[in-house]
């Protein structure tokens, strides 16, 4: 399963890496035919597709993804058909399953080929393409760029007391709900996701899917219901809830048209509101935010500056009508203010939850790796202004003395997250932080995990200034219990004082016929990571300084990694070893709050020191595949 999906989606990313401004193709060759073009073209990319999956070092890598990217970026120049059916033959031939080479290329090949005709495939654009989307080059170093702020940082800025009173938040993500999820379908196929009757051999069910979901599979709407009916016993009043993003399946390679993708989020919508607006249920308000599987074609949101390509069948690229959809979906939740600025601020909005509090509900889509739209022409530092907007409103809670929740889709730390982006988010964290930024939310990896962001990026307790948290995902895709959070805030503060993680067993399943999911407390991250190296008093907040001292506790103690680790993957069954190297590398990702200061890639600056561990000379080994295969599979939570 892994290895499928790691299959497709490093196709999905092979394809989409082209570039190099070089002179015209055709006008070199000027006496070719297209039948034998065509032919030359696919033999030159496969052989270049070919050399990239047998590279065995990362210098072999990095040059042979320099030259596909090549090859592909020629022949992005001749007609969108010839590109779309090479890519899609040289697909096939490489061993990818024929109908997701087919589906993936014909909905992300267009925006690819535009793309590609831009940028510059042996300069750094083609660097950070191989970087970003598959790890075979060095990562090019960060483009320095300073933010500016209306106002200096307050010296000595420091979070208000906690009040002791508590109010409760409900935090939802990556729901990946599929509506054509049948039972007793085969949750054993070779597409990407399992558990639809048009992947299954009837004759022949080697793993019937059960009612309440699949470890192979999205979420069926049974285990949602179940969840949704299972929140309100939690606890007795919720002040509000966030999602952060990913409603449709991982059908990846069908998305098109557009309003089936479309037809999905309303109709998961209208079941939120039936649950969280009414009285006995849910009953709260819930602030979403888009995630990248809510565009379709998934993954692509253009900047305000892209170029659509022509033709009335192409429109639908600009997401007018996703912005639109949620604007209505998300009505009702949203003051009618927010719903208005969510379709004119390429899905970013603001809402004042309860007195004190403003949310940035923020599209993270500008900092995504397999965003293509992201790699072109590559000029601009901040997108749609994006920055500058957050940057006022965050400005504004300072002055008024507000404190602001961060919510998005994609953390900035994330290995999935560009590195310039995600550095200058860092600068606003840094000036904005502790005193206003109260708390930072995400989704996208589907796991349990959380950043931290320290003071000029120093890693150590006293620095450490804010701290983002990944939630659970709600679908089981793939090999992970299915799962939600819960947090204790101060009600004047708004910090987290404590954050319950809930889960049910899906390897458990067959013992829920009569009774349902087993959703229960998995753990309390104030009881479980307390100890005499991080210790809090009773009214203390889980504070960024005491992530940073829990961090310290897993270096040092065995057990209290293991149970981070279980925790991580949510308590799921047969989890890989996690050796040395591999614990050194999540811990580090913890506190790498920008996805620069991550372990997990090769830079490009070895001569810069880090305070952070490098695996920096690394070559291509077992482990770094082992890597790479769980960002790929990663890359399209
Ligand atoms: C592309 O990048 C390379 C390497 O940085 C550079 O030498 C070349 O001039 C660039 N080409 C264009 C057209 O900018
Ligand atoms: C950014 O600010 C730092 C510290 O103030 C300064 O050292 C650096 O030169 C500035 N960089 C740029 C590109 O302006
Ligand atoms: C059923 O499917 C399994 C796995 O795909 C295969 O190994 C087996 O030979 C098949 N059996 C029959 C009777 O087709
Ligand atoms: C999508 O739109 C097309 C053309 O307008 C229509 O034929 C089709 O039924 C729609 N599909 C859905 C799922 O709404
Ligand atoms: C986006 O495309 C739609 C058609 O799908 C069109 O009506 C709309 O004007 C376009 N919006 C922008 C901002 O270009
Ligand atoms: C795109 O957004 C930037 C930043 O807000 C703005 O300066 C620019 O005018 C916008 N461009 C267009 C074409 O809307
Ligand atoms: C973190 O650890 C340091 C060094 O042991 C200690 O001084 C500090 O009080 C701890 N802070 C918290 C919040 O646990
Ligand atoms: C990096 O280090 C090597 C060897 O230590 C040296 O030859 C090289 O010039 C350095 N590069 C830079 C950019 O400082």
């Amino acid at each position: 399963m892994l290895t499928h999906s790691f299959k497709w989606l490093l196709l999905g990313a092979l394809a989409a890496q082209h570039s190099v401004a070089e002179p015209l193709f055709r006008q070199q060759n000027p006496d070719i035919t297209v039948n034998s073009f065509n032919t030359a073209q696919e033999a030159a990319v496969l052989q270049a597709t070919t050399d990239l999956l047998a590279a065995e070092s990362l210098v072999a890598s990095c040059s042979s993804c320099i030259s596909l990217l090549k090859v592909v970026k020629n022949l992005a120049i001749i007609s969108e058909s010839l590109f779309l059916s090479t890519l899609i033959s040289v697909c096939k031939r490489s061993g990818f399953d024929p109908i997701v080479c087919e589906g993936t290329i014909r909905e992300q090949g267009p925006v690819l080929r535009h793309v590609l005709r831009t940028i510059n495939v042996s300069g750094k654009d083609g660097h950070i393409l191989c970087a970003a989307t598959i790890d075979s080059c060095p990562y090019p170093v960060v483009d320095q760029w300073n933010l500016t702020f209306p106002s200096p940082k307050p010296a000595n800025a420091q979070p208000p007391a906690p009040s002791g009173q508590e109010i409760t938040v409900l935090h939802l993500s990556d729901w990946h709900v599929d509506p054509f999820y049948e039972m007793g379908a085969e949750a054993a196929c070779d597409k990407p996701i399992c558990c639809r009757p048009e992947f299954t051999n009837y004759e022949n069910i080697t793993q019937p899917a059960s009612i309440w979901g699949a470890y192979t599979c999205d979420t069926p709407i049974t285990l949602l219901e179940s969840m949704l009916e299972y929140i309100p016993s939690v606890t007795d009043k919720y002040a509000f809830a966030i999602l952060t993003g990913d409603v449709p399946p991982h059908e990846v390679w069908s998305t098109l048209p557009y309003n089936k993708t479309q037809g999905i989020e309303t109709l998961s919508y209208d079941l939120l509101h039936a649950h969280f607006d009414t009285p006995g249920l849910i009953d709260a308000k819930l602030y979403p935010v888009v995630g990248n599987h809510e565009a379709a074609p998934t993954n692509l949101f253009p900047h305000n500056v892209s170029q659509i390509p022509k033709g009335d069948d192409k429109q639908f690229l600009n997401l007018t009508w996703l912005y639109e959809t949620m604007s209505e979906s998300w009505s009702g939740w949203l003051e009618t203010e927010a719903t208005f600025e969510l379709v004119h601020n390429s899905g970013s909005y603001v809402a004042y939850p309860t007195d004190g509090l403003v949310i940035i509900g923020l599209n993270t889509m500008f900092c995504y790796t397999l965003n293509w739209w992201n790699m072109e022409s590559g000029g601009e530092k901040d997108p749609n202004g994006i920055f500058q907007w957050m940057i006022h409103h965050l400005q504004m809670a300072e002055d008024e003395g507000k404190r602001v929740w961060i919510i998005g889709h994609i953390a900035p730390g994330d290995n999935t997250c560009l590195h310039d982006y995600s550095n200058y988010y860092y600068q606003i964290v840094e000036r904005y932080a502790p005193h206003v930024i109260a708390g930072q939310f995400f989704g996208h990896t589907h796991r349990d995990e959380l950043e931290i962001f320290y003071e000029n990026a120093k890693q150590k307790a006293g620095k450490a200034i804010s701290t983002a948290y990944l939630a659970p995902s709600m679908t089981p895709f793939s090999m992970m219990n299915p799962g939600f959070r819960v947090y204790k805030i101060d009600a004047v503060t708004f910090e987290v004082m404590d954050s319950l993680t809930y889960v049910a067993d899906l390897d458990q399943v067959d013992d829920w016929e009569e009774t349902g999911p087993n959703w229960h407390l998995e753990y309390s991250a104030r009881e479980a990571y307390s100890s005499s190296e991080a210790s809090l008093g009773p009214k203390e907040p889980l504070s960024p300084a005491w992530w940073h001292n829990v961090t310290k506790s897993f270096e040092e103690s065995d057990s209290m990694f293991e149970k981070y680790y279980n925790f991580r993957s949510k308590s799921s069954p047969d989890l890989p070893e996690c050796d040395q190297a591999c614990r050194t590398n999540l811990i580090c990702g913890i506190r790498a709050g920008k996805s620069e200061l991550r372990c997990d890639y090769q830079r490009d600056d070895m001569n810069q020191t880090s305070e952070v561990s490098l695996f920096s000379q690394r070559q291509r080994n077992p482990e770094k595949f082992a890597y790479m295969k769980d960002l790929c599979s990663g890359m399209d939570h």
